[in-house]
């Protein structure tokens, strides 16, 4: 960062209906740079020949934590997180305009909050309208959240350590889901158990909303409703991954609703299966961002022309995008502190190229919608499989690894 000084509040609380509230997730930005977990608090970092960390917090309040909770309040928040300075929040206002004065430039990441860009805009003119005083404002103002993509892009040991330890949480969640899943029983009471598992190890959250999806609700995408019952003969695909201390993990599994695969959901499965081995060979250091889903995507295809599900050569198949009529979406994306992570795909116009110490999902799938124009045993069959694999030195590893995915381990774990 050159000389200037960067602003970053934190997420708000959101309202769920009256006197109810979500429950409470702090920005991932401001997080990554603070560790500090409150609402209503803002990062204030000054860097020019000398640098400072301030924090603006709410206050001890004896009042309100007999209703919410302990609260830091300034002075403890500066000593236990390492910030130079604290204040109170509600001083936000009054000091900012003496904060930016004289300085060059101001970061800050404007357009996500309306409220925030305008209150800015209202420092900044103070600021300006105190010029005949001798103070100059800002010139310019920088995006905030572009260098910081790229800090997070990187993970260090104790980032990896934590994204280990979800991945380790969420693989028990999926082996526990395995051997609940019978005939008979709700999507919702697999998502209970996906929770269950998560919570009594310590996991804040759901890193997203879990989806459990049976038989042909597997083709929808972003089915989170998981109200129906397991039928006997159907799949059930499972994307859930937990949050620990802020770190997502992500995993999607495919299984037999009564633990053994058919014929036909076998042909789906392995050759889905076979594209995420392939993709996963192409995840090392060099390897372009798109080099796995061009490795899957080319897998899948020709399973699809093998199956009777597409008509044509690998090649056409290839050129007209044809099979993005069963694999419509990307083999993965960044990993971290947001399931869907922050970090560009590409510089100056070329994917970039991976790099140890990125984390990335591989999730290749295929999804036949009931009604296709394919042949009957493969209606409604819905196949994804989706790993979280960290860049190493030599290529990477996978740290989903132990829930099941080959046909033999999942139908192991399910025999009664
Ligand atoms: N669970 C979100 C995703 O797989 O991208
Ligand atoms: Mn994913
Ligand atoms: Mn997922």
């Amino acid at each position: 960062m050159e000389h200037g000084l960067a602003v970053l509040p934190t997420a708000p609380e959101h309202a769920r209906n009256r006197d109810s509230h979500y429950p409470y997730r702090y920005d991932s930005y401001f997080y990554y740079l603070t560790g500090f977990r409150e609402p209503e608090a803002v990062l204030v970092v000054v860097a020019g020949d000398t640098t400072k960390s301030i924090l603006f917090c709410r206050e001890k309040d004896p009042e309100r934590e007999v209703w919410d909770g302990f609260r830091y309040g300034p002075d403890a928040a500066r000593s236990m997180f390492g910030f130079d300075e604290a204040y109170p929040v509600r001083q936000l206002d009054e000091m900012m305009p003496q904060l930016l004065s004289n300085q060059p430039a101001l970061y800050y990441h404007l357009g996500s909050d309306g409220e925030w860009d305008a209150r800015l805009m209202r420092w900044v003119n103070e600021v300006r309208g105190r010029a005949r005083t001798g103070v100059t404002a800002p010139q310019t103002i920088r995006d905030l959240h572009a260098p910081l993509d790229e800090m997070r892009l990187l993970k260090d040991a104790s980032e990896i350590e934590l994204m280990r330890r979800a991945a380790r949480i969420s693989t028990d969640a999926h082996r526990r889901a395995m051997r609940a899943a019978k005939p008979g029983i709700g999507e919702f009471a697999i998502e209970a158990e996906l929770m269950h598992e998560f919570r009594r190890n310590g996991a804040q959250a759901p890193a997203y909303t879990p989806i459990v999806a049976s038989g042909a609700h597997a083709c929808v995408l972003h089915y989170v409703e998981n109200a129906d019952v397991l039928r006997d003969g159907d799949l059930i695909l499972i994307d859930a991954g937990c949050e620990l201390d802020g770190y997502a993990s992500d995993i999607t599994r495919t299984f037999p609703v009564n633990g053994r695969f058919s014929g036909p959901q076998r042909d789906v499965y392995d050759l889905v299966l076979s594209a995420q081995q392939e993709a996963i060979a192409e995840i090392k250091p060099g390897s372009p961002w798109i080099a796995p889903h061009d490795a899957a995507v080319k897998v899948l295809a020709q399973g699809f022309v093998d199956l009777g599900l597409l008509k044509g050569s690998l090649e056409q198949v290839l050129e007209t995008e044809s099979y993005k009529q069963f694999y419509m979406h990307r083999t993965g994306h960044w990993l971290g502190l947001d399931v869907h992570d922050a970090g560009d795909y590409k510089r100056d116009g070329d994917w970039r190229q991976l790099e140890p110490g990125m984390v990335l999902t591989v999730e290749p799938g295929c999804y036949i919608r009931p009604g296709s124009n394919v042949p009957e045993h493969y209606a409604g069959i819905g196949v994804r499989i989706e790993d979280d694999a960290l860049v190493t030195a030599s290529g990477c590893e996978i740290i989903t690894g132990a829930a099941p995915k080959t046909i033999a381990d999942i139908e192991a774990l399910m025999r009664p």
